[in-house]
């Protein structure tokens, strides 16, 4: 059986951050995988979740299975999360627990793949790594639209032009807020613009949001969600609380249908049931349970949210003060706009490895960096080892 295996080739980013550990030289810098780094370059445990731990561990309940779609009360938290407090919509919507946002996606993607076999995906270009194989993986045919900057966000048109051969009932991906790799994500008036796309070409929008809360707030970061939710009949949605919540390992996300009416809810939730029960069975509890306590301490989180996300935009903005002060190219000052833990630097693969190979700076070849890796001492070396790489084409 073993010899019919495809032969694989390391998955490139975790590839690459086995190459990292194994770079011997103490001044190296990761700025390759998506988690949020402090000062120290550690991943910190939010206080808010040490203390939802201790409080479960006092308590120490059954662990006997719990529900196929999960922990009813983190899925009505999460769609409040995301919806909005009072919103309307929250009557229509079926929410599920999920094994983080990569399960919600691949849950949603078997769930396209039930309702809508023919469905093509479109994914942006460039996009997250892991976007067209989840869907290939379900069967689903896969196709890339533009995601580009122009002088003030996104390229709208372009993208919508990239989209010409969408057909009714085709999906479109959207990432909520924060786009990985680009940064770039949409405005209000984006967002009006995606809408009446879908709306007049009958594509129904799928938004992955994995950073909610990075941007500029988490009300603000789902406003996106909430203007399509309104405008349209039927939205589908992926969460993640890896990042918000600094869960990572814990696996937690969620699986939202947002459906004209509340009458299809039932039978929606017992499908996407049905899909975890035939994978996983149900999902893992603990995370969940943590979950609920930080939502009942909201503002505690929402303070040392604002505490990350503050770090790394002025991360962000050192970075770019100091590219422009040495006098690096100004297409650099990009990444000024740009929201959440990502950017996409000028650079071409060559240059990306020179700096992993000259300077010990490690990101993807598509020159994707982690804000976040960065710290702030680190910065003049890293902004002159960028200036040095750039000049050589
Ligand atoms: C855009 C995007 N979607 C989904 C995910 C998956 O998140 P999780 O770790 O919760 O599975 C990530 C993680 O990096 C992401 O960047």
């Amino acid at each position: 059986m073993l010899h019919h295996l495809p032969i694989l080739s390391p998955d490139p980013i975790w590839g690459l951050t086995a190459e990292f550990q194994a770079d011997p030289r103490p001044e190296k810098i990761d700025l390759i995988v998506g988690v949020y780094r402090d000062e120290t370059g550690q991943t910190p445990t939010l206080n808010v979740v040490k203390e939802a731990e201790r409080q479960l561990a006092a308590t120490a309940g059954s662990k006997a299975y719990r529900p196929l779609a999960g922990n009813a009360a983190f899925n009505a938290s999460m769609t409040r999360l995301l919806l909005g407090d009072g919103a309307s919509s929250l009557e229509r919507a079926a929410t599920i627990q999920t094994v983080g946002g990569t399960g919600a996606l691949r849950l949603l993607g078997d769930f396209i793949k039930l309702a809508q076999p023919e469905a093509t995906v479109w994914t942006t270009d460039p996009g997250y790594i892991n976007h067209r194989p989840i869907f290939e993986a379900a069967g689903l045919h896969v196709r890339d639209y533009h995601w580009r900057q122009q002088a003030e966000g996104i390229d709208v048109e372009l993208a919508f032009n990239s989209l010409a051969d969408a057909r009714p009932g085709d999906v479109l991906l959207i990432h909520g807020c924060c786009h990985n790799p680009s940064g770039i994500d949409p405005s209000a008036e984006d967002w009006a613009e995606i809408a009446a796309f879908c709306a007049k070409r009958d594509v129904v929008p799928l938004i992955d949001i994995a950073y909610l809360g990075f941007g500029l707030g988490l009300d603000e970061d789902a406003a996106g969600l909430r203007h399509l939710v309104e405008a349209l009949p039927l939205v589908l949605c992926a969460a993640s609380c890896s990042k918000n919540m600094g869960l990572y390992c814990d696996r937690l996300g969620a699986a939202m249908i947002v459906a004209p009416n509340s009458g299809v809810l039932a039978n929606t939730t017992r499908n996407l049931e049905n899909l975890g029960r035939t994978n996983y069975s149900m999902p893992p509890e603990h995370a969940a349970a943590v979950a609920n306590i930080v939502f009942s301490a909201k503002d505690q989180w929402a303070a040392e949210l604002a505490a990350i996300r503050n770090r790394v935009s002025s991360l962000r903005t050192t970075f770019c003060d100091t590219l422009e002060s040495i006098g690096a190219p100004a297409s650099f000052q990009a990444l000024r706009q740009h929201k959440g833990m990502f950017s996409i630097l000028p650079l071409s693969p060559a240059q990306m490895q020179r700096l992993r190979a000259e300077h010990g700076i490690y990101g993807s070849n598509t020159g994707r960096v982690n804000i976040a890796g960065l710290r702030a001492a680190d910065i003049p070396m890293v902004a002159d080892a960028i200036v040095k790489v750039a000049a050589y084409h």
